[in-house]
């Protein structure tokens, strides 16, 4: 039987937490490892499933890395294998992040794709689009992409809609071409920045990151660079929520406020109590949330990797919530799961109507991705009575110790084998 974490509901968390970094942006900063044959150090890498995905994949194509004192060293001094296996990337997606490291550096890669997932088809044909943009041969082989180039060439790329991986994925692989390659409509997340703020530290030559359009004068080498991840601003959202959710009074330490302004704006309008600072958020959890309309959009917006959470503590409100996503298209299935404890809640393709419960009563629930196990255990919190939330390795993949941080916080949680 898989994990699974056991809540007795209705403790109102205090006391003071730090975030870790984001594993949003650990995963790329990874990737970039194959850029070049230097160490990379990273300071701060959290221990989460996708990072050791991420890492046995990096082992596979020639990476050596180890962890000394918290600080994780990867080099790539010659790339071995340019095949990543349909078995890593059938379990992460973030697998395809290798492709335009491979191709930039070693002329060739061979990376299954990914096909569909919990939440939504999730194509990558920006990916390939932008890559044969920048010279690369494109073929799609027995279900793995095949990609060539003796050197890529800078150029212009407009995808269609905002990605991130596909941003990153196109920044690394330009970031070794011949010329200037200019991303327009580029996604603008902070992970983005990051990754530019240590391709910089290898040597590449990157302006306009955070903005729409991204101008990268390729380089013919990149070197060894140490850098510290960004603080992750959806673990950093979900334990405000944990603050709110359960009417106590948290403070939210390590991060960064200015990358959380649409969800902090968001808990404003529900009446959540917050006193923000540059790298602290303070949350006091109102009686009852007021209810509010959110509709999830590409960063600053407000972020999809926090609808399942905010729909939780909506699921509270006095009142009714619509809640509508625009990146997935199935990315509401905690909405059953949250029903079973007591919520009401009606989808209807993009859309959720939410009308507000007073309480939600504890019941055993089944995570289905990573966030909707995040939005589970914010219910189980706040519910009346105990709440098993199993398939906990969905959250593991991007929580680091989620139980211990609500455990120093006062929430009776713990996990069965
Ligand atoms: N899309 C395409 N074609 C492409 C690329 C994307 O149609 O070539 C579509 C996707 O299907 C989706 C939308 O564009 O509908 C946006 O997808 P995006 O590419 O931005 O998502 P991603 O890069 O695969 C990252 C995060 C996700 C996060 C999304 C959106 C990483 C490793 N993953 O995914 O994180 O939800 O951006 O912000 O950075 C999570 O952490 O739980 C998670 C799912």
């Amino acid at each position: 039987m898989p994990a699974s974490l056991e809540i007795e509901g209705g403790v109102p968390l205090r006391g003071t937490v730090p975030v870790s970094a984001a594993k949003n942006a650990a995963l790329p900063a990874l990737a970039a490892a194959l850029l070049t044959s230097e160490p990379i150090r990273l300071a701060n890498v959290p221990s989460l499933g996708d990072v050791r995905t991420m890492l046995t994949l990096l082992e596979t194509l020639g990476a050596e890395v180890s962890r000394d004192a918290g600080e994780l060293r990867a080099r790539v001094t010659r790339v071995e294998n340019a095949e990543a296996p349909y078995e890593l990337v059938s379990t992460m997606r973030a697998s395809v992040l290798v492709l335009g490291p491979l191709v930039a550096r070693h002329g060739t890669a061979r990376v299954a794709l990914p096909g569909g997932c919990a939440i939504g088809v999730r194509p990558i044909d920006q990916h390939l689009k932008g890559l044969a943009r920048l010279g690369a041969e494109i073929a799609i082989e027995n279900g793995y992409v095949v990609a060539r180039a003796s050197r890529l060439k800078g150029t212009r790329i407009m995808t269609d809609l905002v990605t991130v991986t596909g941003t990153e994925n196109l920044m690394m692989a330009a970031a070794l071409a011949e010329g200037t390659t200019v991303l327009e409509n580029a996604a603008r997340e902070p992970e983005i920045t990051d990754l530019a703020d240590l391709l910089t530290a290898m040597g590449a030559r990157i302006q306009g990151a955070g903005t729409a359009r991204v101008e990268i004068e390729g380089v013919p080498e990149l070197s060894g660079a140490t850098h510290r991840i960004v603080p992750d601003r959806i673990e950093a959202g979900t334990l405000i929520i944990a603050g709110a959710i359960t009417q106590g009074d948290v403070t939210i330490t390590d991060l960064v406020s200015d990358h959380l302004s649409a969800l902090l704006a968001k808990l404003d309008e529900c009446g959540v109590g917050l006193e923000v600072g540059p790298t602290r958020v303070r949350v006091r959890g109102p009686e009852r949330p007021r209810a509010a309309d959110v509709i999830t959009s590409p960063f600053p917006g407000f972020p999809t990797d926090m609808q399942a959470q905010i729909m939780t503590l909506l699921g509270l409100a006095d009142g009714q919530s619509r809640v509508t996503e625009t990146i997935f298209e199935n990315r509401f299935m905690h909405a059953a799961e949250l029903s079973r404890m007591g919520a009401q809640i009606e989808t209807e393709g993009s859309t959720a109507m939410i009308r507000g419960v007073p309480f939600y009563q504890g019941a055993p629930v089944m995570a289905s991705d990573l966030r909707a196990s995040a939005a589970l255990v914010l219910a189980g919190l706040a519910a009346r009575g105990r709440t098993q939330v199993s398939r906990v390795y969905h959250l593991d993949r991007g929580y680091e110790r989620l139980e211990v941080k609500l455990g120093s916080l006062g929430a009776r949680i713990a996990r069965r084998p």
